[in-house]
């Protein structure tokens, strides 16, 4: 009888040795990238024939920027981008994202004019990564519009959209041969929302309950103006793929009445849904969620018309389906509750969404105040993408954290570690999702949060004029995942019976 129940206590203790050594592989050619964008990494701000763009306006003639810093010079990758590639070769990484700077490669924002220097540089990069056997995807804007083209209203200038397709198409014609998957926009949601409708990014206009919806209608035309350029007539030569990557975050239902479960969908459709069902789902246009709020709080306002513009029958045909997968940018989660509140008087985004959205004290934080660790919330939102979208295919563009630059960065790894069980979840749930992206390769000018919040695998000593790179742990934990094509397994703390179509 004892011998039999040691037995069991043996095969027991075993068995949950082996469910916890357990490793999640990830499925056949899923592949791993890392990411940066230029501003935010290249430094050269006025190396050759390059112009300003509004992000070296902004740095240089506000004080927005917590720390008073700048991209001036930032990793000085525009000198550095040979170590990029290296770091790139220790991680043992599939891709490389990184973005194009439009006023180093048409230095008055028009095509007329293209820099020699600045295809020279971008042409260096593509062809040091595919000699390290690293695919370049490239980000065609990550928020440095050239200053001459903000002059003329930026985004909110309807004919950005031809410039924007005038500009992809040297790039096409540039680096295409070269280049297989391409990003027209990067998180068009934060810089039409915290550029035009705020100031929390360039070029911080605060044109409240105006600027974003205005910039966000140019973007979804440009968007699929240079969707269209690229199949027409560069896809039959080229044979590449492009997209758009798009934000979205996680809004939990405060409760399960009915009114914080439309609370919680009315956020989400104004957070991925806003860019992401025009493009990506069955119907286009955008989402009636925010086409009744915004036309409802406009009349209450004594708008003539809604603030948000509307497409055309035709405008909502070519949008629609401009897409070859669906990149997500993914950080975090937020609760949402209803909003008792019916006196909006001030026109604004939020009081158009109209709902109240916070985050739980018992979150785990990071160095930025709205980067909780909910890895739950993942799984969900990536669900939510295949149950709305028709299930398409997912590449993960941006996933990461945040904290002071430790190198010892144990938080940084279980983050990821948390994160990529979500994202196996959402796989083993039938979501379709081919590739996942750290931000950041290295650290980086964090917009208005300058060197103050650092993202990287790899440190940068911004004090060294050599910009020395330094591997984190979390380099070495990041490079054995790749090496590993596995995780260990953590089972997340996800109600496991959360029933998705209570959000649809
Ligand atoms: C993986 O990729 C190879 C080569 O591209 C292809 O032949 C194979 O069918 C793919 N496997 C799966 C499961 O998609
Ligand atoms: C470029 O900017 C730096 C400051 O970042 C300045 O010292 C330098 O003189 C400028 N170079 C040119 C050619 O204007
Ligand atoms: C931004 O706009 C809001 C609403 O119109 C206003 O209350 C706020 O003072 C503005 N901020 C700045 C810095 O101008
Ligand atoms: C996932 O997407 C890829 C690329 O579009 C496609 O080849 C594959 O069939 C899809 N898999 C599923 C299960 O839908
Ligand atoms: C940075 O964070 C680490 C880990 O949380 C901590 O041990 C260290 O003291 C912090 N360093 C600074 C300079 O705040
Ligand atoms: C650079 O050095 C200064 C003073 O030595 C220090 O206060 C600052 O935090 C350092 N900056 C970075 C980004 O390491």
């Amino acid at each position: 009888m004892v011998s039999r129940t040691v037995f069991f206590v043996i095969i027991l203790i075993s068995e949950c040795g082996r469910i916890f050594a357990y490793k999640r592989k990830f499925p056949n050619n899923f592949s791993f990238g890392a990411a940066t964008a230029s501003y935010q990494i290249e430094g050269g701000w006025n190396a050759s024939d390059k112009s300003e763009n509004i992000w070296d306006d902004l740095t240089h003639n506000t004080n927005l920027v917590v720390d008073k810093t700048n991209g001036d010079v930032a990793c000085n990758s525009y000198n550095l981008y040979k170590r990029d590639v290296e770091m790139l070769t220790e991680l043992g990484v599939d891709f490389y994202r990184f973005s194009l700077s439009w006023s180093r490669i048409l230095p008055t924002g028009f095509s007329e004019k293209i820099s020699d220097d600045g295809l020279k540089y971008y042409n260096a990069i593509i062809d040091n990564l595919l000699e390290a056997n690293v695919t370049p995807i490239v980000t065609i804007y990550h928020w440095d519009l050239p200053k001459s083209l903000q002059d003329l209203g930026g985004w909110t200038n309807p004919l950005m959209a031809d410039y924007f397709a005038d500009f992809s198409n040297v790039v096409f014609e540039a680096f295409g041969d070269r280049v297989k998957t391409w990003l027209t926009f990067n998180e068009p949601l934060v810089f039409c929302q915290q550029g035009y409708g705020g100031m929390g990014k360039a070029p911080a206009l605060n044109l409240t309950g105006v600027g974003e919806y205005l910039s966000a209608h140019t973007v979804l035309k440009a968007h699929a103006k240079v969707y269209h350029l690229y199949d027409e007539n560069f896809r039959p030569a080229q044979k590449g793929r492009i997209s758009m990557t798009i934000s979205g975050q996680w809004y939990e239902p405060d409760t399960d009445s009915p009114e914080d479960l439309e609370a919680a969908l009315v956020a989400e459709q104004f957070d991925v849904g806003w860019f992401g069902h025009p493009i990506f789902s069955k119907e286009g246009d955008y989402p009636n969620a925010m086409k009744e709020r915004i036309m409802k709080r406009s009349e209450e306002q004594g708008y003539t018309k809604s603030r948000l513009p509307e497409f055309t029958a035709e405008e909502i045909e070519y949008i629609k389906g401009t897409y070859d997968f669906l990149g997500l940018n993914h950080y975090t989660t937020y609760s949402v509750k209803a909003n008792g509140e019916t006196n909006f008087v001030e026109p604004s985004f939020e009081h158009d969404r109209g709902v109240k959205v916070f985050q739980e004290a018992t979150w785990p934080s990071s160095a930025s105040s709205w980067l909780k660790v909910v890895p739950w919330g993942f799984t969900k939102m990536l669900k939510w993408i295949r149950s709305n979208y028709a299930n398409p295919e997912v590449m993960v563009f941006e996933n990461g954290f945040s904290d002071n630059g430790t190198t010892d960065d144990q938080d940084r790894i279980n983050y990821h570690r948390l994160y990529l069980n979500a994202m196996l979840d959402a796989v083993d749930s039938g979501c379709n999702i081919t590739a996942y992206t750290v931000w950041s390769l290295m650290d980086n000018m964090e917009w208005l949060r300058g060197y103050t919040e650092l993202f990287g695998l790899y440190r940068v000593d911004f004090n060294d004029t050599e910009r020395k790179r330094t591997p984190k742990s979390s380099a070495f934990y990041y490079r054995d995942v790749i090496k590993d094509r596995a995780v260990e397994h953590v089972k997340n703390k996800d109600d496991d019976d959360f029933d998705i179509s209570l959000l649809l």
